[in-house]
């Protein structure tokens, strides 16, 4: 989607469901640091063998998993060539990424806990932009680290765990209209119609992967910059979005014991 050379992967597994997801320092002093307190809070970061580092195309990475047990990754210096990005299609933009990462990824998890709360925020360091109230939909809430409004957010879904979806965002509006045109003409699932979201302006529409989680792909993603104050919409939705699909994510599972509906760590 940019000029990185790995953006998403996708492993052989016994089951449908998400391997990592990675989250960039600034580089290896902040990548010490981030080892080091990671270490101290107790989450034990297991440091990536150099064919991991390879396939990831980055420098260094420590891995370890939240108090969910979804499985993350911390790492520095990926590799990327520059001008090489060449998209699958004719695009009339382009992907927003580059420092502000792939987009964002949503957790549906059964309740918001406070040793979660304090992963987020407290060890990923995340700001939380906003939280939804369960209406149309789960209880949301947004977390933010860079100008994006959120880059994790939690859907609470009681009695569930999985990766709920996964969002893409694109510069130009043409090419989610183009994508949207597509993806009815071949027949794919779509889960969520077009629409615009109210927290974060992005107008998008979701579709289900054949792994079973969803694709967001949207356009006109709000930006944050210092001079951001918070502010809550009357609506969740300016308008469209409505749920057309088959109900949660085929990865977002039941939980099956109290075991695993707490810490695995
Ligand atoms: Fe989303």
């Amino acid at each position: 989607m940019d000029d990185r050379l790995r953006r998403l992967s996708v492993h052989p597994g016994e089951e449908d469901r998400l391997a990592h997801v990675g989250w960039e320092l600034a580089g290896k002093i902040a990548f010490n640091e981030a080892v080091a307190e990671l270490s101290h809070q107790g989450y034990a970061p297991h440091p990536g063998t150099e064919e991991e580092c390879e396939q990831r195309q980055v420098l260094g990475l420590a891995r370890f998993q939240d108090p969910y047990g979804f499985t993350h990754e911390v790492y520095y210096g990926p590799t990327y060539n520059i001008g090489s990005f060449l998209p699958g299609k004719p695009m009339a933009g382009r992907f927003v990424g580059g420092a502000e990462g792939v987009g964002h990824v949503v957790f549906a998890i059964p309740e918001m806990t406070p040793e979660m709360e304090q992963f987020i925020t407290g060890i990923l360091g995340m700001e939380l932009f906003t939280t939804l109230p369960a209406g149309r939909g789960p209880e949301a809430r947004f977390y933010r680290c860079n100008p994006r409004t959120h880059c994790l957010a939690c859907a609470i879904v009681p009695g569930h765990k999985g990766v709920h979806h996964l969002a893409i965002e694109g510069t130009h509006m043409d090419d989610v209209g183009r994508a949207w045109d597509l993806v009815q003409e071949r027949e794919l699932p779509i889960t969520t119609t077009l629409g615009r979201h109210m927290p974060d302006t992005l107008i998008s529409f979701y579709m289900r992967t054949p792994t079973g989680f969803d694709i967001e792909f949207g356009a006109q993603g709000e930006r944050l910059d210092d001079d951001y104050v918070q502010i809550t919409p009357a609506t969740p939705e300016g308008w469209g979005h409505k749920f057309v699909g088959d109900g949660l994510p085929v990865t977002v599972r039941p939980v099956v014991s109290e075991e695993h509906a707490t810490s695995e760590k």
